[in-house]
């Protein structure tokens, strides 16, 4: 038996079986032979390592097409395969469809050899985990070889020490044999035994991102995906298969995520032996990967988290995953500066007096960096020019960016710039001189959307162009931030740099050229904080995270509407990777009037700040937001790195609620929100998680209450809201009503 310590290899040479276990979960699959195809074995809560796995091996015959004459077991559409191929026995939907010279499409990927590593394989050009010192991680390299064509295919594992998950991706390598094309290439496959799950996943639209839904598989093909070319408001690539009787407290899901910012597909299959089967890729409509001797197509990363605890145990390993293996950014582990957007306070009508105006306001109130948004470049007066020109308007800030980023600095202020790379306007540089270097299809209509057109990111040229206007920028003045925008969705897709044959790159090619971009950019400028941005949350992935620690969860910055789109968001991402700002009342989306209280409490869960015209504010609001600011930067180290509980569901009831507990128990931070109060509705009591049971903790809530209570309370009677403790009248009718919130601060005493 080959060992590493997450990685056990039994069986024989020709059929070996792998099983990958940190004592969180055990992911087991093995060689069927005489056809050497891989076949799935178990994935879900840790077994002990075994000298024989022969009795998971599923051997009852059923009727159905044998793949030989002479063995009634070996149909591979009864088994549980590991990365299916098109054309066999295996009905179901396929990992990998190849395109062969002939115009067939039937392969057979057998079972070459495997390696056991400590290195991830290196997915050249795409985000991916790696291992920290902290916590290692170890990998297995599958090699197979497609008999027909004499492709190669690596399937890559990894599984990491304390958290309960593994990462799969797959390299394909042409053979000399024969050129082919990749009609599908999934990033993963799993074969799960039952159907007996629930799908939750998300959808939405722009202003109303992460809405999250929870519905029974039925027998048939069920799919979440985004065909927009980027990841899309409309849905994430996250989802979860949980039991039905799964809580967010307790019982067993599938947590499943992709790094990847294009065109993905999560594809469901319940079949008609309830068996489900999930695939995790690039979308393959509109995808089409020519191969030859020589090149090499590799594929985004899936994530596939197991919990036996819930929907927070789930949430709480994807958020340490990225914050441990994802996130490379200096600033992870730096204080996020608590920043003001100048967006919704001025939009386009900007210059530098009004801006550094705004900007000593936000000083005085202890706000630490000033991001200058959308306006300040070419002739940008409205939302129809300048795109692609990024230099500053001197007619509205005659010092230029350095000028008025040296301004702010004098101020004791960061400074930060906004600035939307892969889109171009009419009229400017790129667009007269270059119109071959904007995606469209010569001689079919063009849509503008928000007037304006997408560039070929997967050209080299159109990346260095748009490296060299920006590091200009960036190189001139001083800038501590970076939000990097994308405003629309592609249409008419074509690169006019690729050959017919291969126009079924081009979306992967754009989004290898939207990385390539950042990559260049961060690697020249390391200490810029970068926030990613698609009209929102249009892109809001975990592919963004590895170049931007943070994102503008959604232009809707309605405190109600955010209630909803925070849970959904923190489903598979960090709290401090969620853009979220105090914005003005009555709310430009929604028109809403809501409490600065309520504003600030729901913003203070992600990374805070502010977007509003800090000059238009009351000196008793001014006030307020200093003290406010002080209260979040007390509770700043707990939304970095505690752990994220969430309780009252916000779809579900008029109550929203959750809570950070630190790694160490020492310390939580819980709030409660009313979206609708009801009369003679019970009050409902918060109950912790996560706390030490032996510790006495201080939980001091609105105004000056505060109770002692041990976490065993804490954590199974809960907070009583409706109490009786007379100086703990957490329930006073000025926290009642619609659109409130209760934040209660816990200390351990001992
Ligand atoms: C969309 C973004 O989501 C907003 O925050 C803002 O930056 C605008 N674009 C500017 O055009």
């Amino acid at each position: 038996m080959e060992e590493m310590k997450m990685i056990h290899v039994s069986g024989n040479a020709d059929e070996p079986v792998f099983h990958l276990t940190n004592g969180l979960l055990s992911y087991i699959f093995t060689v069927r032979q005489p056809v050497g195809v891989l076949e799935q074995l178990y994935f879900a809560k840790a077994i002990r390592p075994q000298a024989d796995y022969s009795y998971l091996k599923i051997r009852r015959h059923h009727h159905g097409a044998q793949v030989f004459d002479d063995n009634r077991l070996l149909t591979y559409e009864h088994m549980l395969l590991e990365y299916p191929v098109f054309g066999t026995t295996d009905f179901r939907e396929e990992a990998v469809s190849v395109h062969y010279p002939a115009g067939d499409s039937t392969s057979h990927f057998r079972y070459l050899s495997h390696t056991l590593t400590k290195e991830k394989a290196q997915l050249d050009g795409l985000p991916q985990s790696f291992s920290s010192e902290r916590d290692a991680s170890e990998s297995l390299i599958i090699r197979l070889v497609d008999d027909y064509s004499g492709l190669e295919l690596q399937l890559n594992y990894s599984i990491f020490e304390g958290l309960s998950l593994i990462t799969r991706s797959a390299i394909y390598y042409g053979s000399e044999k024969e050129t082919v094309y990749l009609d599908r290439a999934m990033s993963s496959a799993l074969d799960l035994p039952d159907h007996r799950f629930e799908l939750i996943s998300s959808y939405g639209a722009w202003a109303r991102e992460m809405q999250m839904e929870r519905n029974p598989l039925i027998h048939g093909i069920h799919e979440i995906s985004s065909r927009r070319g980027t990841s899309s408001h409309n849905h994430n690539p996250f989802i979860a298969l949980a039991r039905p009787e799964t809580t967010e407290q307790q019982g067993e899901v599938y947590g499943f995520n992709l790094l990847y910012s294009g065109n993905f597909v999560n594809r469901i299959e319940v079949d008609s032996l309830n068996r489900t089967r999930l695939l995790q890729g690039i979308h393959p409509e509109q995808f089409r990967w020519k191969l030859g001797a020589g090149d090499v197509f590799t594929t985004p990363e899936a994530v596939l988290v197991y919990s036996d605890q819930g929907l927070n145990a789930m949430s709480q390993t994807f958020h340490d995953f990225y914050r441990r293996h994802l996130i490379r950014s200096p600033w992870l582990k730096r204080e996020r500066p608590v920043l003001i957007n100048n967006w919704e306070g001025t939009y386009f009508d900007i210059n530098e007096e009004k801006i550094l105006e705004m900007a000593a306001v936000a000083k005085e109130m202890g706000i630490d960096l000033f991001v200058l948004d959308d306006g300040w470049f070419g002739q940008r007066d409205t939302d129809n020019s300048s795109l692609g020109d990024w230099f500053a308007d001197l007619r509205k800030l005659p010092n230029g960016i350095e000028g008025l980023a040296d301004q702010i600095h004098e101020m004791g202020l960061l400074f930060g710039l906004w600035f939307e790379p892969e889109m171009v306007n009419p009229g400017t540089r790129i667009w007269n001189e270059h119109p071959d270097w904007v995606i469209h299809v010569p001689g079919k209509h063009r849509t503008p959307s928000r007037h304006q057109y997408v560039l070929d990111m997967g050209r080299a040229e159109v990346v260095d162009d748009l490296y060299d206007q920006i590091s200009k920028v960036l190189a001139a003045a001083k800038v501590d931030y970076v939000k990097w925008d994308m405003n629309r969705y592609l249409t008419e897709v074509m690169s006019l740099a690729l050959a017919a044959d291969r126009q079924g790159e081009t979306l992967h090619r754009f989004t290898l050229g939207v990385y390539a971009l950042y990559e260049r950019l961060i690697k020249r400028f390391p200490d810029i904080l970068f926030e990613s941005c698609s009209s929102g949350g249009g892109r809001f992935d975990a592919g963004m995270l590895y170049y931007a620690p943070q994102a503008w969860a959604s232009d809707n910055s309605d405190a109600i509407s955010r209630l909803k789109i925070q849970y959904g968001t923190s489903m598979a991402y960090p709290l401090q990777s969620i853009g979220a700002h105090v914005s003005a009342v009555p709310n430009h989306q929604t028109g809403r009037m809501t409490s600065l209280a309520l504003r600030t409490a729901v913003a203070s869960f992600g990374t805070f700040g502010y977007e509003l015209d800090p000059r238009r504010l009351s000196e008793a609001e001014r006030e307020q937001i200093k003290k406010d600011i002080g209260a979040y930067k007390a509770m700043q180290a707990l939304v970095a790195d505690g752990d994220f509980y969430r309780q009252h569901n916000p779809f579900e009831s008029n109550l929203c609620s959750w809570f950070i507990v630190a790694k160490d128990q020492s310390k939580a931070v819980a709030a409660l929100y009313t979206r609708h109060f009801e009369m003679y509705e019970a009050w409902p009591r918060l109950k912790l998680e996560g706390l030490d049971p032996e510790r006495l903790y201080r939980v001091s809530g609105p105004g000056q209450s505060s109770i002692e209570r041990y976490g065993d309370s804490l954590m199974h009677v809960g907070i009583i809201l409706d109490g009786n403790d007379e100086d703990a009248s957490f329930a006073d009718r000025q926290y009642l009503g619609d659109f409130s919130a209760l934040i209660f601060h816990i200390e351990a005493v001992n």
